[in-house]
């Protein structure tokens, strides 16, 4: 099946932007626990964040090798916007990192061990297989930064810096939510190659993040019992009926139908409010609290 261009686009506005050196005046004003002063979900969501830089490095080495297949002018230009976008998340999720590691977490080994990792899957996995997991990334982080803004309450009580930080990082995840995937459909790689990575991440990415919710928890001084106390709430907080992440549940299933495409996934009602916003003002953290304060 060749599917260049995405079918089935329900916004015509989300078009991929590439934005640069936004400020988001991340310095050591924000507090330690900038989630609310919520331990657990602070180290849960700062571990995963962390992963960024690497990650989006990752992203962007696992569709390198397919630019000369891509022949659709469109699609070859989503891919370097593409790469753009990934490109500024990692430089602004470094200034973030920054900032953890100055406030006590241990960012460089985590980096160290990260680099690794992300070498080991490049090296040890075919170029498809890489790109699937790319794919299956792209849809589980739109998914993850709509469940961030669909409902006011969920980010209410979280530093309004790094809030905007997420804001602006969430539109640009739903602008290039699909480009991953439609390289995937031009070179063809199979059902199961696709369901597998999806299926390889989510273990990888839950086993991944509760370890180094542990290892951040560790470094703030909580003892054993204290850290499984926080993780085992942490979970339900995350994971439960009514947990942040339960929204997606359905949307993440959608993927493993033979017919998906990331654009049935119709994108956040109030993403126009930042686009608006932020070319009205000019100002990133403007923006990101006027999309906050758009959703339900
Ligand atoms: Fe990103
Ligand atoms: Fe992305």
């Amino acid at each position: 099946m060749n599917m260049a261009v995405a079918p089935h686009r329900n916004n015509l506005k989300a078009s991929i932007v590439v934005r640069e050196k936004l400020d988001f005046k991340l310095d050591l004003h924000i507090p330690r626990y900038w989630y609310g002063n919520d331990a657990f979900m602070t180290r849960f969501w700062g571990g995963v964040f962390a992963t960024f830089p690497e990650g989006e490095r990752y992203f962007i080495s696992s569709l390198r090798p397919f630019r000369d297949q891509v022949i659709n002018s469109n699609l070859q230009q989503e891919m370097k916007d593409f790469m753009c976008q990934e490109g500024q998340h990692g430089l602004v999720h470094t200034e973030f990192n920054q900032i953890l590691q100055e406030q006590g977490m241990p960012i460089d080994k985590l980096i160290h061990y990260q680099h690794r990792m992300f070498n080991f899957l490049l090296g040890c996995f075919s170029a498809k297989y890489n790109l699937a997991i790319t794919a299956a990334c792209e849809h589980i982080t739109a998914l993850m930064m709509e469940c961030f803004f669909t409902k006011k309450d969920t980010m209410a009580h979280v530093d309004y810096r790094v809030r905007a930080m997420l804001a602006w990082h969430s539109i640009e995840e739903v602008e290039h939510k699909a480009v991953a995937f439609d390289v995937m459909n031009v070179v063809n790689v199979s059902y199961l190659t696709r369901v597998s990575a999806m299926l390889f991440l989510v273990f990888f990415f839950t086993i991944d993040s509760l370890r180094m919710t542990n290892y951040f928890l560790k470094a703030d001084g909580f003892s054993f019992l204290q850290r499984m106390k926080l993780i085992l709430g942490g979970i339900s907080k995350l994971f439960g009926q009514d947990g942040m992440l339960a929204p997606m549940g359905k949307s993440f299933l959608k993927y493993f139908r033979r017919d998906f495409h990331p654009w049935q996934q119709p994108t956040l009602a109030h993403y126009q409010v930042w686009l608006d916003v932020y070319e009205q003002t000019g100002d990133p953290i403007a923006a990101g609290e006027a999309f906050h304060q758009a959703g339900k």
